[in-house]
């Protein structure tokens, strides 16, 4: 296998609230490998965003290290993270909130190229961006205009031509399509892996939408309360589910062959995420766990390669594995 481009060791992100530490993401580990998409999914408030924004550098990290061509990135100076900045880019949610309503679409796209004075003229500036629109299914006569005279779809085209002025080597997608018509979803993830195979990009890719992340990801990794719970290939992942909470996230979606969706068996996800702020040893998902034991209340699991390539953090993988776990409510 290549090097990866990331190396995410032990990465923490707390922030400090009224009553003690929010710990947003707990000590997560995990490689992306060049050109591959690695998808990120969990519940709301698992701490997705702050992982993504935390590493590349959007916040600072409370500790680890993250490793992006060899370099650890926690540790350049400023001038030296100005090089890196240009690699690493993020495309949001929301593409009404992200962009600037009072900016037309071309001071949108080479606001990037302004900032690293990437360009000689303002005919190479107005170039680029022309290019840039043309590269997310846009044209010319789009750059004088405002991000409300678009439709979603179109924003969300702005946002990812806005990504890649720079011509960065690491996105970090997060939700991308979520808050677009489920017509249009397709049109944009479809886009995405266009402009991958065009520039050998390698992306992030946030979801709560386990069946887009599935079509889209090369790996997959699920998060909980700030926590990794399991990491594996999208298709061992979906086939071969050993972690509890993936396994109820994965009984949730409705399979399209009605012989099998009524042969499942629905494993309901009981109760609220419970709050990250001073959260107590042991097992993140114990409270929701239907395999819980007592040993999950007092030690953490270790995030463990169980099989070839497939990571989980549970004290009963191997049982689980085994078929021999029974279940203790
Ligand atoms: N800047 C901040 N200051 C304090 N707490 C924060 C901050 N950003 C996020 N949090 C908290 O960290 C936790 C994780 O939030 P985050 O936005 O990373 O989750 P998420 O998985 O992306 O959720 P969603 O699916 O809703 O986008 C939440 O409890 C959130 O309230
Ligand atoms: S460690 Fe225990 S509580 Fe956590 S997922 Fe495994 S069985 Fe459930
Ligand atoms: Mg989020």
């Amino acid at each position: 296998m290549a090097e990866p481009l990331i190396s995410a060791r032990n990465i923490k992100k707390h922030f400090p609230v009224g009553s003690g530490m929010l710990k947003a993401v707990d000590g997560i580990s995990f490689d992306i490998y060049p050109g591959e998409t690695f998808g990120l999914v969990g519940e709301s408030g698992c701490g997705k965003s702050t992982a993504g924004r935390t590493i590349i550098r959007l916040y600072e990290p409370t500790d680890g290290e993250l490793y992006f061509n060899g370099k650890n990135v926690y540790k350049l100076s400023r001038q030296e993270m100005q090089e890196v900045r240009k690699d690493f880019q993020m495309i949001f949610q929301d593409p009404y909130a992200s962009l600037n309503p009072r900016m037309t679409v071309e001071e949108i796209i080479a606001e990037p190229l302004d900032i690293h004075k990437a360009y000689k003229n303002q005919k190479e500036r107005r170039e680029r961006v022309i290019e840039l629109l043309k590269l997310v299914g846009l044209n010319e006569e789009h750059a004088d205009r405002f991000p409300h005279e678009f439709s979603g779809g179109q924003r969300q085209r702005v946002g990812i031509a806005r990504a890649l002025a720079l011509n960065p080597k690491f996105i970090v997608c997060d939700e991308p399509i979520s808050a677009l018509d489920v017509s249009i979803q397709a049109q944009v993830v479809n886009l995405l892996k266009d402009l991958q195979k065009k520039f050998g990009l390698t992306y992030l890719f946030i979801a709560h939408d386990l069946s887009m992340v599935r079509y889209i990801s090369d790996r997959v990794g699920v998060m909980y309360l700030g926590h990794m719970m399991e990491l594996a290939s999208s298709e061992e992942l979906y086939d071969n589910p050993i972690h509890p909470y993936t396994q109820a996230l994965l009984s949730a979606i409705p399979i399209p062959d009605p012989e099998i969706q009524r042969n499942k068996q629905r494993i309901m996800l009981e109760g609220d995420v419970p709050s990250p702020i001073n959260p107590k040893p042991g097992c993140r998902f114990v409270d929701r766990c239907r395999y819980a034991v007592d040993k999950c209340r007092q030690v953490t699991p270790e995030f463990l390669e169980v099989k070839k390539e497939h990571f989980v953090a549970c004290h009963r993988a191997d049982e689980i594995i085994e078929g021999t776990a029974k279940p203790t409510k």
